[in-house]
């Protein structure tokens, strides 16, 4: 099969449909947690790191005002087509999600699949906290979705799986290739099988991650300021259940509550 090799971001049709493909459950979730965790009404919805605006339509959809922001042009060019292809202007605009500001605070906001795991450094990572407490009016929630580095071996280092939209067929890989606990880096390689009734290719992918433990990531956000832990849940998306963040947590959707710093 023809192999490409490139970050995966820079094929935003490839990557709608395999995480496009059944999106009900998140937003199930993300609507029932701006109910019942924000103190205040949820009109205006940011996504940082908001790729081909998945989440960004369907919110936007549901009366939502939306905007997102994305480093990568491809994914914002995207994004902003498929708002004006449904008669709307688009949201999107390219940015770094470590610096950046809104012209007006939003409500709420969501980063999900592991996408804050992209920024490498310590610095960044407390300059995105720092940001996104000045975007996040006060007594609003910001869920951000990420998997954490138990302090035992991972359970789970690959995953694979389909998505299909109409003529075209997406087959994924997803492997966890080295774990450097002490650098705080987690290599992973991903792969995209393309089949289009014209031709069948193979785009890879690899790129690192930065790790967090439970403990580092609560640090991060003292270190960073403004941001309490009102519940986590995991990527099941249920909102009835709650679960506890301890050295075994794996798969975590933090709700983070905007607090006066
Ligand atoms: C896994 S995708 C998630 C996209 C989208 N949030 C979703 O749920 O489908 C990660 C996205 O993060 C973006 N990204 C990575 N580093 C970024 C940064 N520093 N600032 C803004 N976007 C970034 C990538 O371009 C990519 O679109």
């Amino acid at each position: 099969m023809e192999t490409i090799r490139g970050s995966i971001y820079d094929y935003p049709k490839y990557y709608d449909v395999l995480f496009g493909a059944d999106c009900a459950a998140e937003m199930r979730f993300l609507q029932e947690a701006f109910r019942r965790y924000a103190r205040r009404r949820v009109r205006r919805v940011f996504e940082p790191a908001c790729g081909t605006g998945r989440m960004l339509i369907r919110l936007s959809n549901a009366g939502y005002a939306v905007s997102g922001l994305d480093l990568n042009p491809k994914a914002v060019d995207y994004c902003n087509r498929r708002f004006r292809q449904a008669g709307k202007k688009p949201v999107a605009v390219l940015g770094d999600m470590t610096d950046f500001s809104l012209p007006r605070p939003c409500d709420a906001a969501y980063n999900a699949i592991n996408s804050f795991r992209h920024v490498a450094e310590e610095g960044a990572a407390v300059r995105h906290f720092r940001c996104m407490a000045e975007a996040v009016a006060p007594g609003g929630i910001y869920v951000m979705g990420l998997h954490l580095t138990p302090n035992r071996p991972p359970q789970c280092t690959e995953e694979a799986w389909v998505a299909r939209r109409g003529m075209l067929q997406v087959n994924s890989l997803m492997q966890s290739l080295s774990l450097d606990r002490r650098a705080r880096r987690e290599r992973v390689r991903l792969q995209f099988d393309v089949y289009t009734p014209r031709r069948c290719f193979r785009i890879v992918d690899e790129f690192d991650f930065r790790t967090y433990t439970a403990e580092q990531f609560r640090g991060l956000l003292k270190k960073a300021g403004g941001w309490e832990i009102a519940a986590v849940h995991d990527f099941r998306y249920d909102i009835d259940d709650v679960i506890p963040l301890d050295d075994c947590t794996e798969d975590a959707v933090f709700v983070l509550r905007r607090i006066p710093c």
